[in-house]
């Protein structure tokens, strides 16, 4: 458990430090490898803002690295003194290494590379990683690692959630393909909304609710802060992060998968969603689009424009919908939605049983596809 001093670190490491399962890595992989056998093949994968030696992706890329077909794989970590959080521990693998230096070990970054097989055991496997400390202590804003970015074809991992913005701008001007996990918040960022409009980026496979079950560093975790969470049978703690989502550029099925809808009226009457059974689809006040207050309640008979929870992100198909802009904030103001009753540019109607006027929570408009 953390103590005093270490507290404050703790709580502002929080954001950055907690980390993935090998179940849920593999999990949303193999629903890209369905989609396309060969999304990884002949391909350079790196892994930056990753802690390789005891890394599930690491882990799993290596294992899995013939099954891929991947060509090169490449795992960078950050210096712990670098860490807002710094308590640490060298490795075994490490310290037993000819390589391993005790002053290097604590500020400059490492890289693991996967290439060939080493130990002439005929497989190219976790077992033959190579691996030395970098130059820098492995920003991946730092210039040996932008040029890592440069030379893979695919970024994965889990970026410090602090730095979302930075990171997936720090993706996309490489113009590379990822798959990242996120909070699902940062679908609104004003750096990622206009692009999930566009189609450049979207959500992985994994549904959007349920947050995802993360392995916790055991000096940050304070059981007395947290109402659930369990020791896996590796003796890890682990706790659910709500809104932990995957974001991707690399298609998957479930992307193109169209929603089954029924009609207004056929929602009304045999649907359950309750707010629905009482007022019906409302109209807004403040833009020309109507309120739907939950995913299976889009109707299949509006053409014009439906208001739906950020949810429907989960379950977005392209040729079914476009995503015409957000119900609130600055990139409203931009489609048109005008300052509602409380004086804030966001969703508003009036409540038809109530008569009083009412903000939904959170709308992301849409339009179906002719
Ligand atoms: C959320 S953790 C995830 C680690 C790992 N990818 C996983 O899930 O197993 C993010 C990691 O990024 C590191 N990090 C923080 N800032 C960084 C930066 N500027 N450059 C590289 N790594 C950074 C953190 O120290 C932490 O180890």
């Amino acid at each position: 458990m953390a103590n005093n001093s270490n507290l404050g670190a703790a709580k502002a490491a929080k954001n950055d430090e907690f980390y993935t399962q090998y179940a849920d890595i593999q999990k949303e992989v193999n629903a890209y490898l369905e989609y396309n056998p060969d999304t990884f093949r002949n391909k350079t994968v790196l892994l930056p803002c990753d802690d390789p030696e005891w890394s599930n992706f690491t882990r799993f890329f290596a294992q899995n690295f013939e099954r891929l077909g991947l060509r090169r794989l490449i795992s960078t970590s950050y210096a712990v003194e670098s860490k807002k959080y710094k308590n640490y521990q060298p490795t075994l693998f490490e310290m037993e290494n000819p390589l391993f230096d005790i002053d290097k070990t604590r500020i400059k970054g490492k890289i693991f590379e996967l290439t060939r097989d080493t130990n002439g055991n005929g497989r190219i496997d976790i077992d033959d990683l190579e691996w030395h400390y970098l130059e820098g202590d492995g920003d991946f804003r730092s210039k040996e690692v932008c040029q890592l970015r440069d030379e893979a074809d695919i970024i994965v991992t889990n970026p410090p959630f602090s730095l979302f913005r930075e990171f997936i701008s720090w993706i996309l001007e490489a113009e590379k393909q990822f798959l990242i996990l996120g909070n699902f918040n940062a679908v609104h960022y004003k750096e990622v909304f206009p692009l999930i409009q566009q189609n450049k980026i979207w959500i992985g496979n994994k549904s959007f609710g349920g947050g995802m079950d993360m392995i916790m560093p055991k000096d940050i975790f304070d059981p007395s802060k947290v109402k659930k969470y369990y020791t896996d049978e590796r003796g890890n703690i682990i706790q659910n992060i709500m809104g932990v989502i995957w974001f991707t550029n690399i298609e998957h099925g479930r992307r193109h998968e169209f929603l089954k809808l029924m009609s207004k009226k056929d929602n009304i009457r045999f649907g359950n969603n309750k707010t629905l059974k009482e007022r019906g689809y409302v109209h807004y006040d403040n833009f020309d689009a109507i309120d739907v207050p939950a995913i299976e309640c889009i109707p299949s008979d509006h053409d014009g424009i439906l208001g739906v929870p950020d949810a429907f992100l989960g379950k977005y198909c392209p040729e079914q919908f476009e995503i015409i802009g957000l119900g609130a904030g600055d990139l409203a103001k931009e489609i048109g939605i005008t300052k509602n009753y409380r004086g804030r540019t966001d969703l508003s109607y009036t409540d038809p049983v109530s008569g009083k006027s009412a903000c939904p929570y959170s709308r992301i408009l849409i339009r179906k596809k002719q």
